[in-house]
């Protein structure tokens, strides 16, 4: 591949799709829709391995309707300039397993990777000279959220979780009241509030159980609720909020006073999801023999963490067991479950990734990027995982020693005046020393009307001097509404005496509420467009 994104021989940069070859795996990496964005909007060619698509329900015909080229496996690995997968290529040297072993020189590979976990295979890679960015390590920002393969592959699997939950449930997950009969809703506990937990709860409360969950991050509460769950609360105060909207490990009282919280609650749940996750350490035992012994025979329990050594240590990883009577879910695939969405998901985060990354034309790995620097491992065979640490956003300078304290945010009053309060007060004198001044000359409506309008100003002022920065977006929809109003007063004065002093100022609101109304339409539209970007 050449600096400038075009690939050997002057041609468009080719995308390589190859077939799956993890066991069980259904998914791929790419989808006819996929293909049609990468090929017309971002300027590449793709090439497609002859069935890649077929157990995700996109066969041949669709990829090659869509503009791809269908071919075989070597060709795949071996005329394609960047590769996109679902799992990170097999490598099994004793068993003779290379799953990379065709890669041209210089291929550059998109795929989750777990570099921390995977060195071999890292090393591997690097000696074929490639560069290899790692879709797991996006990060989870604002911004990177439309790529973040983690967070949308998550969302499915706490979905499919409470299905597969259902499936082994001996009963309704609704309550029903029938003639033969009556039963309660499903009791469903969730543990861990993150993307899968979330989705859980959803899925749970619209099968209509009841829902309780537990995260270590009091910032989930909210979220929690707002889906209908109960949030359940341990005694004791400690915040679990780690770094990037993850958690951090708690203290052994913390962990303590939340396993007598499940011991409770595993006597009167008849479903557990487990999701609980602290990146980069094995997944903390929070469901323990004890726990499971005292369920009720049927209940079940699905540990969302078992390939990362389960939630639950009686979890078999890629199975379901009945142990007493509780069956115990450890399956590691339900993303490929669902290989539909799940491969249109995981195929739109990649599109939006190479997008952002400058689409075929544009294409450049920029280490300024912090999205891009997050998740390159492998840059020409050369090792640059992990990224270095983020510097911490600069501390705001300190008060002078002589200053006094600062007014509360907002408010404008304290020894010294804010911008707001000094303006609006200079405001209101000069419309106090207005109004009396007119009183002597104009007519008393007038001067009723006048003295509205300075107040309006004066009060307006405040309010969006006052507004937090971040709101100022909604707050410039809601001026624009409030100009709307301004605009109808204005056509009415002008369109009944439009030659009058009140007509003429009629047409000077019209003028001006047309001029807010449309900046402001304009400034928001800009805005939004910059939290797209980060900017
Ligand atoms: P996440 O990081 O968004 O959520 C994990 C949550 O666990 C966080 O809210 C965190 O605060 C919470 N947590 C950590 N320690 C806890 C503790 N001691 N008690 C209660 N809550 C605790 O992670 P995400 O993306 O939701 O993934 C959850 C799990 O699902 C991961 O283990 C992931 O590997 C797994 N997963 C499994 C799949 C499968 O097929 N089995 C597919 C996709 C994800």
């Amino acid at each position: 591949m050449t600096e400038s994104g075009e690939a050997q021989g002057g041609q468009p940069l080719c995308i390589g799709v190859p077939k799956e070859l993890t066991a069980g795996e259904r998914r791929v990496a790419a989808t006819p829709e996929s293909v049609k964005r990468l090929i017309g909007k971002l300027g590449f060619r793709v090439l497609v391995e002859a069935g890649a698509g077929d157990e995700a329900g996109f066969p041949d015909r669709l990829f090659a309707e869509a503009g791809a080229t269908i071919v075989g496996r070597a060709a795949v690995w071996s005329d394609a300039d960047l590769l996109i997968k679902v799992n990170a290529p097999l490598l099994d040297p004793a068993a003779g397993v290379d799953e990379a072993a065709g890669a041209r020189p210089g291929l550059t590979l998109l795929s989750p990777i777990q570099p921390a976990q995977n060195s071999a295979l890292v090393n591997h890679l690097a000696a074929k000279g490639m560069t290899v960015l790692a879709l797991d390590c996006v990060p989870r920002i604002t911004r990177a959220q439309k790529s973040d393969v983690l967070s949308s592959m998550a969302n499915i699997a706490g979905y499919r979780a409470v299905i597969e939950a259902a499936h082994r449930f001996g009963g309704f997950f609704g309550g029903q009241m029938t003639a033969a009969g009556k039963t309660p809703p499903a009791k469903v506990l969730v543990i861990g509030a993150g993307v899968a937990g979330l989705a859980a709860i959803g899925a749970a409360r619209s099968l209509g159980a009841v829902v309780r969950a537990f995260d270590v991050r009091p910032s989930v509460r909210d979220q929690i609720k707002s889906m209908g769950a109960e949030f359940l609360t341990v005694e004791l105060e400690e915040s679990g909020e780690g770094a990037g909207g993850y958690a951090k490990t708690m203290s052994p009282e913390f962990i303590a006073a939340e396993m007598a919280l499940f011991r409770a609650q595993a006597k009167e749940v008849d479903i557990v999801i487990t999701t609980a996750l602290i990146p980069g350490q094995p997944a903390p035992e929070l469901w323990t023999e004890d726990m499971v012994r005292s369920m009720r025979p049927g209940s079940v329990v699905v540990d969302l963490a078992a390939a990362q050594g389960g939630n639950c240590k009686l979890t078999v990883p890629g199975e379901n067991i009945n142990w007493n009577g509780v069956h115990l879910i450890g399956y590691t695939d339900l993303t490929s479950r669902l290989p539909t969405v799940a491969s249109r998901f995981f195929a739109n985060n990649i599109v939006n990734l190479l997008e952002d990354m400058g689409g075929a034309a544009g294409w450049k790995i920029d280490l300024e990027d912090e999205v891009v620097r997050g998740c390159v491992v492998l840059q020409a065979g050369a090792l640059l995982w992990p990224p270095p640490k983020r510097a911490a956003p600069p501390a705001p300078p300190a008060p002078p020693p002589s200053a006094a304290p600062p007014a509360k945010a907002g408010h404008g009053h304290g020894a010294s005046a804010s911008p707001p309060s000094r303006w609006s007060s200079v405001a209101a004198l000069v419309a106090a020393a207005a109004a009396l001044g007119l009183a002597s000359v104009a007519p008393p409506g007038f001067v009723q009307h006048f003295t509205v309008f300075m107040l309006s100003c004066i009060v307006g002022w405040q309010v969006i001097w006052s507004v937090n920065h971040a709101l100022h977006t909604p707050l410039m929809s809601v001026t624009n509404a409030i100009s709307g109003i301004i605009l109808v007063g204005g056509v009415l004065q002008a369109g009944a005496e439009p030659t009058s002093l009140a007509g003429v100022l009629g047409a000077v609101a019209i003028l001006i509420s047309s001029v807010n109304i449309v900046g402001g339409f304009l400034v928001t539209h800009r805005m939004l467009q910059m939290f797209r970007k980060g900017a």
